[in-house]
């Protein structure tokens, strides 16, 4: 007799197995959609970018048109809403569903078993967000997948290129270099590094060259070294991705560079050298500390030796200082002296958030809770917030036109991106608050939030020019009264709102 769990995991595995298929039809029906007449855009842009038929074919890159036209086909093929909600490349907003992915290159993203679990979508121009991606559902582990290992692993692994972007990847590959996948941009985990390991014997990690890159690359390193594999960092120079790379100079200088990629240690010493000037005799005692220390993390003597030897040619400082370092190292070990902290686990500085992003960020909330569609949602926010109020130009445009298709009585949401057809930005903007999922649990709350932070702020604004026009000497007696007055009632009101 099957039991409740049995009945339930059934389900789940019927639903699983529905979005596997949604995932394939929708990858197959992207595809064919980039070669359409219509699709003119994606097609330049494919060209721009260099990739050839046969790359666009090998990962099923695709293109997603300005409307929900895949929903529709899904429907066609008789999968219920629910299954098509589940596959999550179709937002239910108030009563309409959209397609998720809009007017954007599409990479399907698969698994080992080759089935498709998720997608990427990148802009035609380079309006933000970049990217939109699928987020975790049924099918699809962030944490647990690498985008082009179904293809990669049928290269030659002796060693597997780590890269950051699918463009990294697709274009790589489309010049010979097979044996690579990406981490999409997220810090690398322990799940991936271990399917890593699991496929490779050497891995070469070869992120952008950008500050944010290089910090991913330790970040990676770190949990790449941990599980115990055998990690070289490739080194870039006159390029920011090796997509870039590889375009400018060729496969087989890249290939060089994969050849001189370095170990963890000499790249550890090549960070904590960025920052030090080795003239200077404070730097330089900093520096050998900190290598000793690097180094003594080797176990294997030979090897210690091989590192040491190299580092001293490299930074021409004598052998025979690290040694002196490496001892002293352990003569303070040994008396129980506590060690500096290592320089290299270093925090990665915090954006400081800028007041105009956490108002674009509190804009976005507003603009995803009129998306939903509610009416009720709508005469809230009408009440307190004109399209003006928004400060961005762009929000300005879809608040005004969110608020007409309300006073319209419909709040079809496909209609309102068909209307901004010509305006990429605007697209872009609207699918990547869709994308956000700005987890609102509770509309009510969010909206008394929102309502309080423009009130406050609206009420501080005028109260610094009430109090810029009181300083003003040439006030008359009766406007200096009633702005006091005003004043007053100002500060009763912030405080009523705190
Ligand atoms: P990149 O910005 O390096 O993208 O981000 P790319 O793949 O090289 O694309 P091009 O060359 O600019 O067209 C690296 C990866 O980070 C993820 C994507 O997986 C991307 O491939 N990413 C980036 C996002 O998920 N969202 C973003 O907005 C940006
Ligand atoms: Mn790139």
């Amino acid at each position: 007799m099957p039991t409740i769990e049995g009945t339930v995991d059934n389900k789940r595995q019927e639903l699983k197995e529905k979005v596997y298929e949604i995932n394939k039809i929708a990858a197959l029906f992207y595809h064919e959609a980039l070669y359409k007449p219509t699709s003119k855009l994606a097609q330049e842009y494919v060209k721009k970018r260099k990739l050839d038929n046969k790359t666009l074919k090998a990962y099923t890159i695709g293109y997603a048109e300005n409307n929900s036209n895949l929903y529709k086909f899904l429907k066609t093929k008789g999968f219920t809403d629910e299954e098509i909600l589940a596959s999550d490349l179709v937002n239910k907003m108030g009563n309409n569903f959209v397609d998720r992915f809009r007017n954007r290159l599409i990479f399907p993203i698969q698994d080992v078993r080759n089935r498709y679990i998720a997608f990427g979508g990148r802009v035609l121009d380079d309006s933000l967000p970049k990217y939109i991606n699928s987020p975790e559902n049924i099918v699809y582990s962030k944490a647990r997948n690498l985008y082009g290992l179904n293809i990669a692993k049928n290269s030659n692994l002796e060693k597997l290129l780590i890269v950051e972007g699918y463009m990294d990847v697709v274009s790589l590959h489309q010049r010979g270099i097979e044996n690579v996948v990406a981490s999409c941009g997220t810090a690398l985990t322990e799940a991936q590094g271990r399917l890593l390991r699991k496929y490779a014997q050497k891995i070469i990690i070869s992120y952008d060259s950008d500050a944010a890159g290089q910090a991913a690359t330790l970040r990676g390193l770190e949990i790449l070294n941990n599980l115990g594999c055998d990690i070289r960092i490739l080194q870039m120079e006159g390029a920011k991705d090796p997509d870039e790379y590889v375009i400018k100079y060729g496969n087989g200088r890249f290939n060089n560079l994969i050849d001189k990629a370095i170990s963890l240690i000499e790249f550890k010493v090549k960070v904590l050298k960025k920052d030090l000037n080795l003239e200077n005799t404070n730097d330089k005692i900093k520096f050998l500390n900190e290598v000793a220390k690097l180094v003594s993390t080797v176990d294997n003597r030979i090897e210690q030796e091989i590192y040491i030897d190299k580092i001293s040619m490299d930074y021409n400082i004598s052998k025979e200082a690290i040694y002196a370092e490496i001892n002293k190292l352990n003569y303070s070990k040994n008396q129980g002296k506590k060690t500096l902290e290592s320089k290299f686990v270093r925090t990665v500085t915090k954006k400081k958030e800028t007041i105009p992003e956490a108002l674009i960020k509190r804009e976005n909330i507003i603009i995803g809770l009129l998306l939903n569609g509610k009416e009720e949602v709508y005469e809230q926010i009408k009440n307190i917030l004109s399209p003006e109020d928004f400060k961005s130009e762009q929000n300005k445009k879809i608040v005004k036109s969110l608020y007409e298709e309300f006073e319209k009585g419909n709040s079809n949401i496909n209609n309102i991106l068909e209307k901004f057809n010509e305006d990429e930005e605007i697209i872009s903007i609207i699918t990547g608050i869709m994308a956000d999922d700005y987890e609102i649990k509770n509309d009510k709350k969010a909206i008394e939030d929102l309502i309080k932070n423009y009130q406050k702020e609206r009420l501080l604004n005028r109260k610094k020019e009430i109090i810029n026009s009181l300083n003003n000497v040439n006030l008359g007696l009766h406007e200096s009264e009633s702005l006091e007055k005003e004043l007053q009632d100002i500060i009763i009101k912030l405080a009523q709102i705190k």
